[in-house]
């Protein structure tokens, strides 16, 4: 399982990179607006350290502006990936940009019809919202368990991308139904390595071991 980090903050990102986990970013439009810094900028920041695809979301509305504006993104460097919305526009301009081997991310996914579309149009990843989904009192990982089936159905290449991540239970659930990436909040990646009795445990060893008075 693939972990890309949900956030246009780039110190943030580089703090993770020394752990390794860093597979790839994505941002949107609201985390690019948090940061407060130029969009292409930020992006071309990120991908230049960053060993994988950071994700770049077009904000025109009908297909022959977010084609116009995902070939500019595309542009920007080799690994950015043109996030689209999963709007009909969204699914045409991937079909055209996918025949022209730009990586994609179809985002903003609520249902398995749409993740259906998302990769007969040729979506590299679908990015269905887990989190957005509970909000409104669903299972969002349900969704990803039915696009896990639909795609195996089918043997489509498409990357299922869990996003709108925000728990420890997220991750768990996504890695045990077979996501392909996790994209998620740095706070989020780095709760994973945590655990009460880790730290009960280790208290204990450290008190033991300055008993015995040696050193390594
Ligand atoms: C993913 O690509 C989105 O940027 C993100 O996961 C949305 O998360 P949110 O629903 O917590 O805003």
């Amino acid at each position: 399982m693939k972990f890309f980090i949900d956030t246009a903050d780039t110190d943030a990102i580089r703090d993770l990179i020394p752990s390794g986990f860093v597979d790839g970013v994505t941002t949107n439009p609201s985390l690019i607006a948090k940061s407060g810094r130029d969009f292409k900028e930020v992006v071309q920041e990120i991908c230049a350290f960053v060993d994988g695809p950071v994700s770049a979301e077009v904000t025109a509305l009908d297909t022959k502006g977010m084609i116009e504006e995902g070939k500019r993104v595309a542009g920007w460097a080799d690994n950015v990936c043109v996030k689209l919305p999963l709007t009909w526009a969204g699914l045409e301009a991937c079909n055209a940009l996918s025949a022209q081997s730009i990586s994609t991310n179809v985002t903003l996914c609520f249902s398995a019809n749409q993740a259906l579309l998302a990769a007969k149009a040729g979506a590299t990843f679908i990015s269905p919202f887990i989190g957005r989904l509970d909000d409104i009192g669903e299972d969002g990982c349900d969704l990803i368990a039915e696009i896990r089936i639909l795609y195996d159905n089918y043997g489509f290449d498409t990357e299922i991308l869990a996003a709108s991540i925000r728990s420890l239970e997220h991750m768990e659930n996504c890695a045990l139904i077979g996501a392909d990436v996790a994209t998620a909040p740095p706070n989020v990646i780095r709760d994973m390595a945590n655990h009460e009795l880790t730290d009960k445990g280790l208290a204990a060893f450290m008190a033991d071991w300055a008993q015995s008075g040696q050193n390594i």
